[in-house]
């Protein structure tokens, strides 16, 4: 299998393709990406290793499994499913599936791990809309056990089936969207952070008192804003916009998310977002 883009969901994806026992071919831009992508699925071996989930030898097999290039005629040659988890924006993403469409077999699926954008207009960047689908995954990659799938206007009952076939290999749990705006999960998480965002800017509670009232109220395992650090800071502010372009102002970020976008500070890998880490 081929996944393109190596940050958080990609790597956390191509990870977990690969220790389920695939073959994992993974794409980026350029060679600095490409590395930073490396890097971060050492982090998630190295994890499982501290945990004692994987031996040593586990470990180097998986690592053996997974191939970094920056050729997509390479990567794609045998592929069976091909994900692409670039960044969250329209134009990138259309780029990477007409080169999908290049590069890989016409069997091949092509999926797109968007949070919010619609597969039928992604499908429309290929000559095999049929074979376009929704795979939507969750960080953590490893330890989230859902998967959300998508239909497109186009997408054959084929596709649906050995798409979900690959994600059941994965081990995770299916459940299927109509091909709108933010799906399930997205379109409904993002308002609550948004929300908790908003209890912030109107000074109705502290960011503690806010995630503490989360985690405690409502078990949750992190709080709110704890989560969109944990998210991005700047993923969160650009799922909302594509949200509010068609569900309105109720998505218009809150002025908290959309100032620390401004102020760089990104939530855990920038080392600061609601807190400092
Ligand atoms: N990567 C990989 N594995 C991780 C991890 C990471 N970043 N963080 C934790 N883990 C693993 C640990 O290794 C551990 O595995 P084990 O059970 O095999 O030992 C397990 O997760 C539990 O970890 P910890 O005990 O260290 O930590 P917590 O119990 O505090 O759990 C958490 C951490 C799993 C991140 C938990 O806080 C959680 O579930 N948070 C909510 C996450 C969430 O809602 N994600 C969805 C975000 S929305 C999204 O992704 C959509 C996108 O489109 C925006």
């Amino acid at each position: 299998m081929v996944v393109v883009g190596a940050g958080t969901m990609g790597a956390g994806i191509a990870y977990s393709a690969a220790l389920a026992g695939h073959t994992v071919n993974v794409v980026e831009q350029n060679q600095k990406f490409l590395d930073e992508g490396m890097v971060r699925i050492g982090d998630n071996l190295n994890r499982s290793l501290a945990k004692g989930n994987l031996t040593n030898e586990q470990a180097s097999s998986i690592k053996g499994q997974i191939h970094p290039t920056l050729d997509y005629a390479k990567a794609c040659a045998d592929a069976d499913v091909a994900i692409e988890a670039v960044y969250e924006d329209e134009p990138t993403k259309g780029k990477v599936f007409q080169a999908l469409d290049k590069s890989c077999p016409k069997k091949s699926i092509l999926a797109s791990n968007t949070s919010s954008i619609s597969i039928t207009k992604l499908a429309s960047n290929t000559r095999r809309p049929e074979r376009v689908v929704g795979l939507h995954f969750f960080n953590p990659v490893p330890v989230m056990k859902l998967v959300e799938v998508i239909r497109g206007e186009r997408t054959s009952a084929d596709t649906l089936k050995d798409a979900e076939g690959f994600v059941q290999t994965m081990g995770k749990t299916i459940v299927h969207s109509a091909d709108r705006t933010g799906f399930i999960v997205n379109r409904s998480l993002m308002l609550f952070i948004n929300e908790s965002a908003r209890l912030l800017d109107e000074k109705v509670a502290t960011p503690q008192d806010i995630d503490k009232a989360f985690v405690l109220g409502a078990n949750h395992p992190m709080g709110p804003l704890q989560l969109a650090d944990f998210i991005g800071i700047d993923i969160v502010v650009d799922v909302l916009k594509v949200l509010e372009k068609d569900y309105g102002e109720k998505f218009t970020p809150a002025q908290s998310l959309q100032s620390l976008v401004n102020k760089k500070r990104l939530g855990r890998k920038t080392k600061g977002g609601f807190y400092d880490y």
